[in-house]
């Protein structure tokens, strides 16, 4: 694997040392490949995933950004290939798995139940008892310092019905969500998709800030604005191979679209990791 490419750093620092994406990956895939039928969907990819960094997977329809988080989450095993998590080889046979190693996936709608309220939300499945009854008050103080320590300001009360709240509040709830289990790796798959100026800064922010936590956090997302303004990496899908995995301040947007577009670019890039960069 050309380490110089996936695992560069983003910010300037000296190669080696103390800098926190020399380290070993937080999540690795290596040589990844899932057909349906006859489609090939993934060939062979390999991504790198750090701790405290914001990857942004990219890629046209259909390239495979979604088949790659679903073999994360254990939806779809892969036909051949290897994760690697912490360094060690893992096999995510289902959601459980996933969620096991610390892994959480925030769907823009899906994530949160409508009828219930945030708290319930949040503890859904994990509920706190205390004498064989629902600890209402620790649950509810929870919910309220974990949002509180995100800067989540819009939400009223933490007893509002997910239904009655924007779009933008629902895709924070369900980052605290992942942020009060204790998750290592957050996957958002086109959060801010549906969302208007304000709300999108919101997520942007609250992304920033997991990342800020030293959490990982994978970022899909077709909004090349979103992409540079929160992601340190880039990885690109093109028909199913990953074509560049790159820190963000050695791109432009024409090489980020060249490279979705087309699978290469011709402008000069550090070094590009073509096809599996190894
Ligand atoms: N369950 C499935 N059965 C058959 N083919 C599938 C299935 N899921 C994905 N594919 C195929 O795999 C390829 C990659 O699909 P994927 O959903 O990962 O694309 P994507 O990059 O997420 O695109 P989009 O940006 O449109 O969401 C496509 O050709 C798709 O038709
Ligand atoms: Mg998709």
């Amino acid at each position: 694997m050309n380490t110089e490419v996936l695992g560069a750093p983003s910010t300037g620092a000296a190669p080696g040392g103390t800098d926190p994406s020399r380290a070993a990956p937080l999540l690795e895939l290596r040589h990844m490949s899932k057909h349906f039928g006859a489609v090939q969907a993934l060939s062979e990819v390999n991504l790198e995933v750090h701790a405290g960094k914001v990857t942004a997977l990219v890629g046209d329809n259909g390239a495979g950004k979604s088949v790659t988080l679903k073999t994360i989450a254990g939806i779809h095993p892969p036909d051949s290939g290897q994760i690697y998590w912490e360094g060690r080889p893992v096999h995510i046979r289902s959601p459980r798995d996933s969620a096991g190693l610390g892994i959480e996936t925030v769907y823009q709608d899906l994530a949160l139940c409508n009828n219930l309220d945030i708290v319930q939300n949040m503890f859904l499945g994990r509920e706190v008892t205390r004498r064989f009854l629902l600890d209402e008050n620790a649950m509810e103080s929870a919910a309220v310092e974990t949002l509180a320590s995100l800067n989540v300001t819009t939400v009223r009360s933490v007893r509002q019905a997910v239904a009655s709240l924007s779009g933008g509040q629902r895709q924070a709830v369900a980052v605290a969500k992942a942020v009060m289990w204790n998750s290592k790796l957050v996957i958002m798959d086109e959060p801010t998709a549906a969302l208007g100026v304000a709300q999108t800064a919101m997520v942007l922010n609250l992304t920033r800030r997991l990342a800020e936590r030293g959490l990982a956090v994978i970022f899909v997302s077709h909004n090349f604005n979103d992409v540079f303004a929160v992601c340190d990496q880039i990885a690109v899908l093109y028909l199913g191979r990953m074509v560049a995995s790159i820190p963000a301040a050695h791109l432009d947007r024409q090489m980020v679209v060249d490279l979705v577009t087309t699978g290469t670019t011709t402008r000069p890039v550090p070094t590009l990791a073509q096809g599996q960069g190894a």
